[in-house]
């Protein structure tokens, strides 16, 4: 049954960017438009432009061109939660709950449902609006794939093809030098894109935040890598791997962002010590933002697209406070209540786990093949 009180809609995309936003934004808008005939707006900066009403009308027009194109027309932000919104008062910062503005907004606007296109963080805030009142369905992203309740999110492929591009580069200086490699790559909570890109470039140390690792163990598969006359390797390491009886390397924090850790920096120790007690010239590449950015791979661009036609499908079938997922080769949608603090990180008995150690990649831990 289609929803006769829907006839105009939001959408916003909140968080860290992801290749394959774009597409979203644009199957969103040429769904609604074609199929339901629908008026689209799009909010600006995240929950920035729904609470301060900055937002613009999206025709079929609008995202002419944008398919292929990274990061999002709408912009984006990981600050400005509504529920923990900074307000001065007296000259000192107060934490307030502003989000009365956006119900004004939407009705001033005369928005019927929101499509929110964000992570973890920004879909616990959809949740808590959907609670409020306001009708919505979310849509998952991040390059990290850590989204619970999905098989995937768009924006992971592209980054998984760009570590991977990194390591096939890393791989001939590294030869050439008899160097070890150390990269670190994203992944906060889950190593999905250390272990995949590892795996896809052919690194010998994989180290991910699932599994503390021991350095010794590294260094033993350097060691032993250099007495079968093998003079380089290369470790992979997620930006949230730690070693057993450490933490995480945190760079910096965030003031005001729904995750205010920042990540970075665990390859500098790594290599450090691998040059210490191995005596063998490493060296450092972060990889960062660029796995954020460019171009979205055709498997992102697809599953961006079915995710924006399904949500409004969705939408329209009047699945509210609801997240579109994959789950096999389906497009589905879950309650938005079943994702929000969950976290979808690598299961210790994954088969590519398994297969890692089979091929002798070392993860810094015992060898233990799991059946
Ligand atoms: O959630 C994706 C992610 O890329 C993390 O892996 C990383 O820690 C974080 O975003 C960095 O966010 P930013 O630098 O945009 O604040």
């Amino acid at each position: 049954m289609i929803s006769k009180n829907i006839s105009r809609i939001g959408i916003l995309t909140g968080g860290g960017d992801a290749p394959g936003l774009n597409a979203v934004i644009r199957a969103v808008v040429k769904v609604a438009i074609q199929e339901y005939g629908l008026s689209v707006v799009g909010f600006l900066n995240g929950f920035s432009g729904l609470i301060n009403n900055q937002s613009r009308e999206l025709k079929e027009s609008d995202v002419i061109g944008i398919l292929p194109r990274g990061g999002t027309i709408l912009g984006t932000t990981n600050r400005d939660n509504p529920f923990h919104f900074p307000m001065e008062k007296n000259g000192n910062i107060e934490y307030v709950d502003v989000s009365d503005r956006i119900h004004k907004n939407l009705k001033d606007l005369r928005i019927d449902a929101l499509i929110i296109v964000g992570g973890d963080g920004t879909l616990a805030i959809a949740k808590k609006l959907h609670d409020s009142g306001i009708k919505l369905i979310g849509v998952p992203k991040t390059i990290d794939n850590d989204i619970y309740s999905t098989d995937q999110t768009f924006g992971f492929d592209t980054a998984l093809t760009t570590a991977t591009e990194a390591i096939d580069k890393l791989h001939t200086t590294a030869e050439s030098h008899h160097r070890v490699m150390v990269l670190e790559v994203m992944g906060r909570n889950a190593g999905w894109i250390a272990l995949s890109a590892g795996i896809a470039g052919g690194a010998d140390v994989i180290l991910i935040p699932e599994i503390p690792y021991n350095i010794e163990l590294v260094v033993e598969k350097i060691t032993q890598r250099t007495k079968q006359d093998k003079q380089f390797s290369i470790v992979v390491v997620a930006e949230g791997a730690a070693p057993i009886h450490g933490s995480v390397t945190i760079q910096r924090l965030v003031k005001d962002s729904f995750e205010p850790v920042r990540l970075g920096g665990i390859s500098n120790k790594i290599a450090g010590e691998i040059e210490a007690i191995t005596g063998k010239e490493t060296r450092v590449t972060i990889l960062g933002h660029l796995q954020r950015g460019g171009s979205p791979t055709p498997y992102d661009r697809i599953l961006a697209t079915r995710y924006g036609a399904a949500a409004i499908n969705f939408l329209m079938a009047g699945k509210l406070g609801h997240m579109v997922c994959l789950n096999g080769t389906e497009i589905k949608a879950i309650m938005l209540d079943k994702v929000v603090g969950g976290q979808r990180r690598i299961p210790l008995d994954l088969e590519l786990l398994n297969t890692a150690r089979q091929l002798g990649i070392s993860l810094g831990q015992k060898k233990t093949v799991i059946d």
